[in-house]
């Protein structure tokens, strides 16, 4: 959208087979007219865990700054900011347990001081005058009009929740899952995992030969068995592998591996209705 209001070009950087950045592909990209790198911290769509400090690194040295999307990082690992040195970096409330309609924007602060408002409203104020308006400090500058106060109360009781266990042990939970997952995925006739980064979190992704993932989804659903399918809003992604979309479990702090058992048993029975 901003390219299509100031002129600039989006430029895609191709992924591996693997599902990872091409890092060398960045690096020859990085030509020194680039401003702005994007990039997911976690694949919503193949689970990979990008390197994103080392994108950081790439970006800084020619000139580039890093926003971070980290809408599928947030509920699986702590994120340390100033580890990562990232210029942005965006959640979305209800990806961590919190409320739907809100949201987190961290960006560093002389870049924020230096942005003007994007939208009108009270509170973002400082001085109003026809001969020139001022605007309020951070962060009113960027929160116009009455705010969503009860999504904030509800946004901050999830990351208190999330801050109060112990996310190292949540996250090896989730691993085990996954290890657990892929170890049944190989035994499985003719399942075919889509992304096999060296780093995976949270999700599973994968198809079934000789299936569509919106009939997976459907026969596994009829079992009681929530899994998401088609091209989780990751199109250009999907046609990199040439394939219409994916059956994509995702895995949380609360599943279980008698869970992954049950998506297998169900997916067994799907299997033999549609192959
Ligand atoms: C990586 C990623 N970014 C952004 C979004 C969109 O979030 P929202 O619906 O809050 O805009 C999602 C999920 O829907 C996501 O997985």
């Amino acid at each position: 959208m901003i390219a299509a209001q100031t002129g600039a070009e989006v430029v895609p950087v191709d992924v591996t087979a693997s599902g990872e950045v091409d890092l060398a592909a960045l690096a020859e990209l990085l030509d020194g007219r680039v401003k702005l790198v994007a990039l997911a911290h976690v694949s919503n769509a193949l689970g990979t865990v990008n390197p994103v400090a080392e994108v950081v690194a790439l970006a800084h040295r020619a000139g580039a700054l890093v926003l971070v999307d980290g809408a599928q990082a947030v509920a699986h690992n702590p994120v340390d900011v100033q580890a990562l040195d990232c210029d942005f970096y965006t959640f979305s409330g209800h990806k961590l347990f919190g409320p739907t309609g809100i949201g987190v924007l961290w960006g560093r602060r002389e870049l924020l001081e230096a942005m003007p408002p994007y939208q009108g409203g009270g509170e973002m104020i400082e001085t109003v005058s026809f001969s020139g308006t001022t605007w309020n400090a951070l962060p009113y500058k960027f929160e116009a009009g009455t705010p969503d106060i009860a999504g904030a109360i509800g946004l901050a009781a999830a990351v208190a929740y999330l801050e109060g266990l112990d996310r190292r042990a949540v996250a090896a939970h989730e691993d085990a899952l996954l290890a657990y997952t892929w170890q049944r995925a190989a035994e499985f006739p003719g399942l075919r995992r889509i992304g096999s980064a060296s780093r995976i979190a949270g999700v599973f992704s994968f198809l079934v030969d000789g299936t569509h993932p919106a009939d997976v989804g459907m026969l596994l659903d009829q079992q009681g068995v929530a899994v998401r399918t088609g091209h989780h809003c990751a199109q250009p992604l999907m046609a990199r592998y040439g394939i219409p979309g994916t059956v994509r479990a995702s895995f949380a702090l609360y599943n279980t591996l008698d869970e992954v058992d049950l998506l297998f048993a169900a997916l067994e029975k799907a299997r033999v209705l549609l192959v």
